[in-house]
């Protein structure tokens, strides 16, 4: 049967670091707080020149790089974003452009912070059902545009950035790879009020910005995130034992944990960036997985579980073996 290995690895993050000091000098709130909350230090927000494409279109070039394959011989293009530079045509479609792709196609996919789960999944779907050998699994996200920055509630979580995976069906010379073994897709549309933004293109009288109910979403996050992890082990017949990473969307630091806990994994089996990046969403576990890789932690042959939960609220999980 066909099956999906992650080939390559990349990551963009913006030059800029905006730490909980800085933010101290402008709202009312601390280092101490958003540290002991949320396990965020610092995060990365866009500059002038970087946008959705651009930080997309940087990160899938290093994930190509990695692979050693070129962006002609890519299939298709899966962003998942919820901060597209503009509503169409799709940030997917204006990377191909600028990765000089001229075949193949290109979306977007709006699963808010479980985006990259998402987009891995139907990437997954397309290389199984023989429709494309390859595909870019991209998360960009510019959230410094969709938060309030007057709201300490919320600007100090997110951040800004881009990461990407390849995914290649296997051939004949991969017998002994396995890629992905399952995906896990899940949504809720009745919790849909607990992380929302207000507005869409076009609507002058919204706000535009990201509101949340941070105790609800804390709530449902370990839960279902726990109900998660169970369904993608039971559905493989493994056990919290066989798991060698986990890559978690990185929101918060105890949502992480409670996480860790569940699987009984040790603190450095679990890979975490959200001190560094804050929360980027769609791009987090991307990120992650590509530090990961690139230090050397996550090697070939490793087990990795992957889960998100976002605005929705959507969440999902996925395991591959690298
Ligand atoms: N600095 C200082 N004080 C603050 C700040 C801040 N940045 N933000 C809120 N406060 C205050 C509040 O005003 C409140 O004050 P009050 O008691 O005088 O009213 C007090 O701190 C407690 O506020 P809570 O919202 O109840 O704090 P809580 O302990 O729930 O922590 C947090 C808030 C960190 C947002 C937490 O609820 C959380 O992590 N939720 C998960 C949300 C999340 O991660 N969302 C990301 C998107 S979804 C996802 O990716 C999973």
């Amino acid at each position: 049967a066909r099956r999906s290995l992650l080939v390559g690895f990349g990551g963009y993050l913006p030059d800029r670091i905006v730490t909980n000091d800085e933010l101290a000098t402008r709202l009312d709130t601390s280092d101490e707080w958003i540290r002991a909350r949320t396990g965020i230090a610092q995060r990365h927000i866009a500059g002038p020149g970087d946008t959705a494409v651009s930080m997309a279109s940087a990160a899938a070039s290093q994930a190509l790089d990695y692979a050693g394959m070129r962006a002609g011989d890519v299939g298709a293009v899966i962003v998942g974003t919820s901060t597209p530079d503009q509503a169409f045509p799709a940030t997917a479609v204006r990377v191909q452009a600028e990765l000089g792709m001229t075949g193949g196609f290109g979306f977007d996919l709006a699963a808010a912070c479980s985006g990259f789960i998402y987009a891995l999944s139907m990437a997954d779907s397309l290389i199984r059902s023989g429709q494309v050998d390859s595909v870019l699994v991209i998360g960009s996200e510019v959230y410094s545009r969709i938060v309030d920055w007057s709201d300490r509630g919320t600007c100090v979580l997110f951040g800004d950035g881009a990461g990407a995976v390849l995914l290649r069906a296997a051939g004949d010379e991969d017998e002994d790879r396995a890629g992905i073994l399952s995906t896990h897709l899940h949504s809720d549309g009745r919790t849909g009020d607990l992380l929302y933004v207000d507005g869409a293109v076009g609507q002058r009288e919204k706000s535009g910005f990201l509101h949340m109910r941070g105790r609800d979403v804390f709530r449902h996050a370990v839960a279902k995130l726990s109900d998660s992890v169970d369904e993608v082990l039971r559905v493989n017949g493994l056990s919290h034992g066989d798991v060698s990473w986990l890559v978690p969307h990185q929101a918060n630091l105890r949502i992480i944990e409670g996480v860790a806990r569940k699987l009984e994994l040790p603190p450095e089996r679990v890979i975490v960036t959200v001190d560094r990046h804050a929360n980027t969403s769609a791009a987090s576990i991307p990120l992650a997985l590509n530090e990961a890789v690139r230090d050397g932690r996550i090697r070939p042959g490793d087990l990795v579980l992957m889960e998100a939960l976002g605005g929705g609220l959507t969440w999902g999980s996925a395991l591959a073996r690298i």
